[in-house]
């Protein structure tokens, strides 16, 4: 799966950087990509050319970035750290900041990178996504429902009940407007959630609400266990 998942991502690199002359990607947290992250790191050191790929992130947990619990620090470790890319092409969501700043300072990121005009939306080359239990994705939760509306903001803050811990996240309508969304899944413990965002009818889950231009389930044999 990790494999799979760095060649996509070394072909939308490839095909982005040669078309308009940079790639933009978000990467996703919690622990699932880490070991893609680290065969990026590995094996693909060599074969992209990250002066011109743009790293973003499509949440962030509001902690400082040397936390064990920040994704940024788990993309410095296993990826960040092994490549050449500039520092100013990686666009950190400020987690140590207070949470609805933090969002706010993030969506203005977001527009001076892609030069958007009022309520554009960005189109990011690649998002890449986890998947939780409840079938959340990012920081959008199912019960919370923060984010499942927001038509506006492209980043906003929540604060999430089940971890007692608030979060800054991309919105929907953010994820939605990239070319490529990419979920990769793992573990017999997401076998039946899988099995009801790609089976189900449940509308309440965030999940089954990613609809960018394209999307791509990387899922390993146990996840799929259920299919
Ligand atoms: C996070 C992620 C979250 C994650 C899922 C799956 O910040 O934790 O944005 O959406 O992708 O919870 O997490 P695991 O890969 O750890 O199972």
């Amino acid at each position: 799966m990790s494999r799979r998942a760095a060649e996509t991502f070394l072909e939308a690199a490839e095909r982005n950087i040669r078309g308009k002359g940079r790639f933009t990607v978000a990467l996703s947290g919690g622990k699932t990509p880490e070991m893609f992250y680290e065969l990026l790191g590995a094996e693909y050191a060599d074969k992209i050319e990250w002066s011109k790929v743009h790293v973003f992130w499509g949440d962030e947990r509001c902690v400082p970035p040397e936390s064990p619990e920040s994704n940024y620090n788990m993309a410095a470790r296993a990826l960040l750290s092994k490549i050449k890319i500039p520092d100013k092409n990686i666009h950190r969501i400020k987690g140590e900041d207070e949470p609805t700043s933090a969002a706010i300072a993030y969506e203005e990121e977001l527009r001076a990178h892609f030069g958007l005009k009022a309520g554009e939306p960005p189109a990011f080359d690649l998002v890449l996504l986890g998947l939780g239990k409840d079938g959340h994705t990012l920081s959008i939760f199912p019960a919370t429902k923060t984010g499942f509306e927001e038509e506006e903001r492209l980043v906003i803050d929540t604060y999430v009940e089940k971890k007692k811990a608030r979060r800054v996240t991309m919105t929907l309508k953010t994820v939605n407007s990239a070319s490529i969304a990419l979920f990769l899944v793992s573990g017999k413990e997401k076998a039946g959630i899988l099995r009801e965002v790609l089976r189900g009818t449940e509308e309440a889950c965030p999940a089954r609400m990613v609809r960018p231009g394209k999307l791509i389930w990387l899922v390993d044999k146990d996840a799929a266990s259920r299919l």
